[in-house]
């Protein structure tokens, strides 16, 4: 029985001393295997004296159970281990101060848009809204601008192929689409996307507009003047010096194009004029009774003016460095 506590000794060192599953495997096997060492004696019971074997088998069953229990407990420990390391290593301390996001901020045209919005807004005009793929009808012809019209060269417009379709040259198909189903009095805003087939300094194919549109029993180009003039001195934060020079627009009669005083003289800000009365013939209102005005202006140059920008093309470059100066 002297080898059996022996045996219980030495196996009971080496599994307490595994430091991981493969070891304690290998323990098990060559105390507990089939060929393990407890197993020989077992074996040789039968060379003891007949009144010895009962003991010695007992002795012998009973170091089993204890060393199956002792490799259960290390290998539950091992397991305890394992997990405790991993749980340690993949620590997140919550209390660390944050890495910090910078806030995203609006583009310095989408902020133009959204104030001439506002301003318009608190005077009385409603905002309106129209299709940027557009047809024939709202983007010309309802304008009074027909086929054949020298006035459409000046648009430079894309049309899709296979499609009687185009991409707005302007926002002033919104008139034609609000008129039609909104009887005056009326006064509307609108802003958006327009595209032309040109690209340089100072054009890109696609740009922003913004129209308004007054129509009523008694408008006249003197009230015209007096928003427009009320709308630079909010939109520019100071009193702004504007210039109205004669021109021509089919859909308006008269036209003028109106320019504002900047640093280095006189800058082309919008088109303007009293609307043509056939356009308002051309959605069911009566010309004799209402007239209207409307205007139109590039917002890319309000937003350059107002900040000081002088290259048309950086709004449509993304570089970060820029944008980041109007979050
Ligand atoms: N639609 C014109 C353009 O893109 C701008 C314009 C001029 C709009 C006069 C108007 C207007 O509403 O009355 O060139």
């Amino acid at each position: 029985m002297h080898d059996v506590a022996n045996l219980v000794q030495r196996a009971t060192a080496e599994i307490a001393a595994a430091r991981d599953v493969k070891t304690l495997e290998a323990a098990r096997t060559r105390f507990l295997g089939r060929k393990g060492e407890l197993t020989a004696l077992l074996k040789s019971l039968g060379t003891l004296p007949e009144a010895d074997r009962p003991a010695a088998g007992e002795a012998i069953n009973d170091a089993k159970t204890r060393l199956h229990a002792a490799i259960e407990h290390r290998r539950t420990a091992l397991e305890q281990e394992r997990i405790d390391a991993r749980l340690s290593a993949e620590r997140v301390d919550v209390t660390l101060p944050g890495r910090g996001q910078r806030h995203g901020g609006l583009h310095p045209v989408t902020q133009t848009l959204e104030l001439v919005e506002d301003l318009f807004t608190q005077i009385g005009f409603a905002i309106a809204d129209g299709p940027e793929i557009e047809n024939d009808y709202y983007n010309f012809e309802a304008l009074n601008i027909p086929a054949q019209h020298p006035a459409r060269a000046m648009h430079d417009t894309f049309y899709l192929r296979d499609h009687p379709l185009l991409l707005r040259t302007h926002t002033s198909n919104v008139q034609i689409r609000y008129m039609q189903h909104h009887p005056p009095p009326l006064r509307i805003i609108s802003t958006g996307r327009v595209y032309r087939c040109d690209s340089d300094m100072t054009h890109t194919p696609m740009f922003h507009q913004i129209e308004g549109l007054v129509v009523d029993e008694d408008s006249s180009f003197a009230d015209l003047k007096g928003v427009l003039e009320d709308f630079v001195a909010h939109f520019f934060g100071r009193p702004v010096e504007l210039r109205f020079r004669p021109s021509y627009f089919p859909f308006t009669e008269p036209s003028a194009e109106v320019d504002i005083r900047g640093e280095s003289g006189w800058l082309e800000i919008l088109g303007c004029g009293m609307v043509h009365p056939r356009v308002l013939e051309n959605v069911g209102i009566d010309s004799e009774r209402f007239t209207g005005f409307a205007f139109g202006m590039g917002a890319e140059r309000l937003a350059m003016l107002k900040y000081g920008i002088n290259d048309l093309r950086i709004f449509f470059e993304n570089d970060l460095r820029f944008l980041r100066q109007f979050g």
